[in-house]
């Protein structure tokens, strides 16, 4: 038994690195992924080698409207969303006298607004999987 059977996943920057290790450790435990990057190419490539329980949709975490068609596929896909890893991230070595308004805004918009979004999607699909348990829990009894 995988300590995440039955458990959906939204992971984002899953193409290559540290979002692709988490979504192959999580197919390994049991989960079912989402994986997600603006990377299609690799992303497609990498994921597709996870098997059945592992699809892959181009998104860019740093725009609200995509993220909302993620959860909605995955809903749609999985039945729900259980576990979502804001992994997806820039990283830019620069220098506080010379960098320019556009990097910068670009590094808030992924690694700040990026997250926001995710989490303001994940609660309400989160909530909504709380009520469902409650009611067949209740049901149950
Ligand atoms: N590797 C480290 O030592 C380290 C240290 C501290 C923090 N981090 C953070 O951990 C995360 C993963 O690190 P990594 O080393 O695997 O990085 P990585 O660069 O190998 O992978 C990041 C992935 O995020 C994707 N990505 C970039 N912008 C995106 C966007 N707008 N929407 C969706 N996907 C996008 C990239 O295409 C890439 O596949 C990043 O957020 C990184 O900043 C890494």
């Amino acid at each position: 038994m995988g300590r995440l059977d039955n458990k959906v996943a939204i992971i984002t920057g899953a193409a290559k690195g540290i979002g692709l290790s988490c979504a192959q450790r999580f197919v390994n435990e049991g989960a079912r992924v989402i994986g997600t990057d603006v990377d299609e190419e690799t992303g497609r490539e990498n994921i597709s080698k996870l098997g059945d329980n592992a699809i892959f949709i181009r998104h860019d975490v740093s725009k609200e409207e995509e993220w909302k068609k993620v959860f909605a596929e995955a809903e749609k896909r999985f039945g729900k969303v259980d576990i979502l890893v804001n992994n997806a991230g820039i990283l830019e070595f620069n220098n506080a006298e010379k960098i320019d308004g556009d990097m910068w805004h670009k590094i808030l918009s992924v690694d700040l607004d990026g997250v926001m979004w995710g989490v303001k999607q994940a609660i309400p699909a989160m909530k909504k999987m709380v009520v469902q348990s409650s009611i067949f829990l209740q049901s149950q009894v």
